[in-house]
């Protein structure tokens, strides 16, 4: 019984309620527990407040923030973007609270503090580990410089659904590349080691479901099958616990009928005993209070209660757990044992983060916009963005070329940084115009539009007469930052404003259009994509967004992005990705019959009795994995190591890849994978490795990827994971709707 009892306690991290029974089993656990022995239950409660006011704080910081801090009453801050806030907060924590227990400092810095990066979802398009961690160690460099030690970032939230804002901060559509993407981000902002003062702990959010909202409309309710939450939006968290993650946030939504804050099996049972994460969580802005709304509390005790028995640690923003959980406790309704080990879980990572002996910041400010850190977010501009179109092979241009510049965003340092970037300054950032005019490039700049909403067309003739002048018109338009991120959900993604117009009167003029894009999510192009010549996605870019596209355009650097999400030619085909089922009557291409074609008074046949919409058909404007070169690639002999696979072997696919254009080039092979018959239906394909290859032309390279069992088991509605015998249909390619093919089988 004893032996259960210690078990017990070791799993569910309760070390602290079985203080008297044994005896911490390592010195990290040991300080935990001495501290807590030490500690009032009111400063208990302290540690589990995050408190986010003072960044609108202006002149001295008042005396009852100040008290509070002394009292042991805060645990945290969010926003306290002053540095002296920060050094005389943490002194008055450090030398005249009760335990003297350091405070944590957090802000979301997401791409980037100073330096700014492409938006996440720019990042991912990359599908390069390294640029996204070079990224979050940068903005971790920078930020720790400003005292702050914990980012809200990386967000893991799957996204399918373009209408969606947040989709601008998320890692795409696709499970495997969202998991590779996160275990970089987590890498990057804790560095080598979470005491360095340079590391920042990292925030995987938002825990969960916070990107199926529904319709794309910002915190929106989410229903999630069991198979689809382990399958499709859990991995990419797991694979935070797996790099180290030291917090989690919980997102605003519902999931199935429980909010997120309040979802015990979520953040106890899937988080704490299968993942085995032992940081600490902390809500989302109010959201334990928002639980009222969402009609899952009666009142501010009550989410106070659900959130703590759940086991969320820290409270941001609103005050529930601050103001009721002594009273939970006298009542009852929750146990000491549950504050200590939500407290522990707390102090355990401010102890790993060295905030005890180190607690103050290092000032680093002479490496905010580092040399370096220009060249790493100008060299992921790059890698993110994604060509869409090159009618003609226009791009890349010669640098003689006329270029007639227009468009609301060839020239908007604000804008180029797209959503979250805070403390991004604008004077330091270098637009496409900076750098046309620096590098004295051929050009003429007529913006035609003032910002990217501006239905005016009063400066379209001037844009007009620029264009006439030229050999090829550049249009830089797009979204400004603040149509997309967090409430910017949108219900028509076209070009906003008096844009397309613009494009289409420019086309007028019989003069080859580039079409580049700034934004932050893809943009629907139907109307125009026959007067444009090219199309190169930047999506917001960040700092160095100008030289990164300078380059791209004249071809000293080639876009190398793909697409991580499907890219829609309407709005109504949303919500819309590559990883789908196959239904009972899937898409036969021969039998479609377009709404135009219908003879007029048809009786009821079974047209559009397939999966797809009359008017727009069944395919994505661009499919997920999408993006051209400046040359081009042939794969061929794809080639299996054995037509089967076993239970413990592995079975190896090749293929080879040649460059058959005039440049040297890199593209990005992608395997995927169908199982053809499971004990759930499974998905027409999905991404299981990718690998980029460089090639010079003529040049071609057989390259190889493993698969093992591993790769192909899946999770059911029992959740129960496994996968049965039967067939596989694998293909390599350049993206999700093409490949070269072969099966293998599991017997
Ligand atoms: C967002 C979080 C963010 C928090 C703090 C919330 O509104 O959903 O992602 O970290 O604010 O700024």
């Amino acid at each position: 019984m004893k032996k259960i009892y210690t078990l017990v306690c070791i799993i569910v991290f309760t070390l602290i309620a079985c203080e008297t029974e044994q005896k911490p089993t390592n010195e990290l656990e040991a300080k935990v527990s001495e501290l807590l022995s030490k500690m009032t239950l009111d400063e208990k409660i302290g540690q589990l407040n995050l408190r986010g006011t003072s960044s609108r704080v202006k002149g001295k910081l008042p005396d009852s923030l100040k008290q509070a801090v002394r009292d042991g009453k805060i645990g945290a801050f969010l926003n306290v973007s002053n540095t002296d806030y920060v050094d005389e907060l943490q002194r008055i924590a450090v030398e005249e609270s009760p335990n003297k227990i350091p405070l944590i400092f957090a802000r979301d810095v997401i791409h980037g503090y100073k330096t700014i990066f492409p938006i996440p979802l720019a990042m991912a398009a990359s599908w390069d580990a390294q640029v996204a961690e070079n990224s979050s160690r940068v903005a971790a460099v920078e930020g720790a410089s400003f005292g702050i030690r914990w980012t809200f970032a990386p967000m893991l939230d799957i996204a399918r659904d373009s209408r969606w804002g947040r989709i601008a901060e998320s890692p795409g559509e696709d499970p495997y590349l969202a998991a590779k993407l996160s275990k970089a981000y987590v890498k990057g902002f804790q560095g080598d080691s979470l005491n360095d003062p340079t590391s920042m702990i990292a925030c995987a959010k938002h825990f969960i479901g916070y990107g199926a909202a529904i319709g794309g409309r910002d915190y929106n309710t989410a229903v999630i099958s069991d198979a689809q939450l382990h399958n499709i939006y859990l991995p990419p968290f797991k694979s935070a616990v797996e790099a180290g993650t030291q917090t989690f946030m919980t997102a605003f939504n519902e999931m199935n009928g429980i909010p997120a804050s309040g979802d015990r099996r979520l953040l106890t049972n899937v988080l704490r005993e299968d993942f085995g994460f032992d940081g600490f969580v902390v809500s989302d802005w109010d959201a334990v209070k928002e639980m009222i709304p969402h009609g899952f509390a009666q009142d501010q005790k009550h989410a106070a209660e659900l959130s703590l028995n759940a086991g969320l640690n820290m409270e941001m923003t609103s005050k529930t757990f601050e103001t009721y959980t002594k009273e939970l406790l006298e009542e009852g309704k929750i146990t000491k044992a549950k504050i200590n080990s939500l407290v522990a879980d707390i102090l355990r990572v401010k102890l790993r983060m060295g905030l005890f002996e180190k607690p103050f910041r290092v000032d680093n400010s002479n490496n905010l916009y580092a040399a370096a850190h220009l060249e790493m977010a100008k060299e992921a501009a790059i890698k993110s963005s994604v060509l869409l179109k090159n009618e003609n092979n226009i791009l890349p241009l010669n640098n003689k070329t006329n270029i007639a510049v227009i468009g609301p965003l060839a020239d908007k340092p604000r804008e180029q940084l797209g959503t979250w970037s805070f403390d991004g300054d604008g004077k330091y950032t270098r637009t496409p115009v900076n750098v046309f005019h620096d590098k004295n490039a051929n050009y003429t700049f007529v913006e035609g539009l003032a910002y990217s909403r501006d239905q005016s067309t009063k400066d379209f003739s001037k844009a007009i007469a620029a264009a006439k002048k030229s050999d090829v018109i550049l249009f830089i338009g797009g979204e400004e930052a603040i149509l997309s991120g967090e409430a910017h959900s949108r219900a028509d993604i076209n070009l906003p404003g008096a844009q397309e117009q613009l494009i289409k009167a420019l086309a007028k003029t019989g003069k080859p259009i580039v079409l580049v894009i700034m934004a932050g999510r893809p943009i629907t192009v139907g109307n125009i994509i026959d007067d444009v010549d090219a199309i190169l996605m930047t999506w917001h870019p960040g700092t160095m967004g100008g030289p990164a596209i300078y380059d791209m355009i004249f071809g000293v650097a080639e876009p190398s992005g793909r697409l991580p999400v499907t890219w829609p030619k309407v709005a109504g085909q949303l919500p819309l990705f590559y990883n789908h089922k196959n239904t009972g009557r899937p898409v036969i291409p021969e039998e479609f019959v377009q709404m135009d074609s219908i003879p007029i008074g048809a009786w009821q046949s079974s047209l559009g009795n397939t999966s797809h919409y009359l008017d727009i058909g069944y395919l994505p404007q661009y499919p997920f994995g999408y993006g051209l070169s400046y040359t081009t690639f042939e794969y061929s002999d794809l080639t299996l190591s054995s037509n089967a696979i076993s239970e413990k072997g592995t079975l190896t696919v090749k293929v080879t890849v040649k460059n058959t254009g005039k440049r040297k080039g890199s593209d990005i092979a992608q395997l995927y994978v169908q199982d053809v018959v499971g004990r759930i239906t499974r998905p027409v394909r999905e991404l299981k490795g990718y690998q980029s290859v460089s090639l010079q032309p003529n040049e071609s390279k057989e390259i190889m990827f493993t698969l093992s069992l591993d790769d192909l088991k899946y999770y059911d509605n029992q959740e129960e994971f496994g996968v049965e015998k039967g067939v596989f249909n694998v293909w390599i390619g350049q993206h999700s709707a093409t490949g070269k093919t072969a099966k293998f089988s599991y017997e």
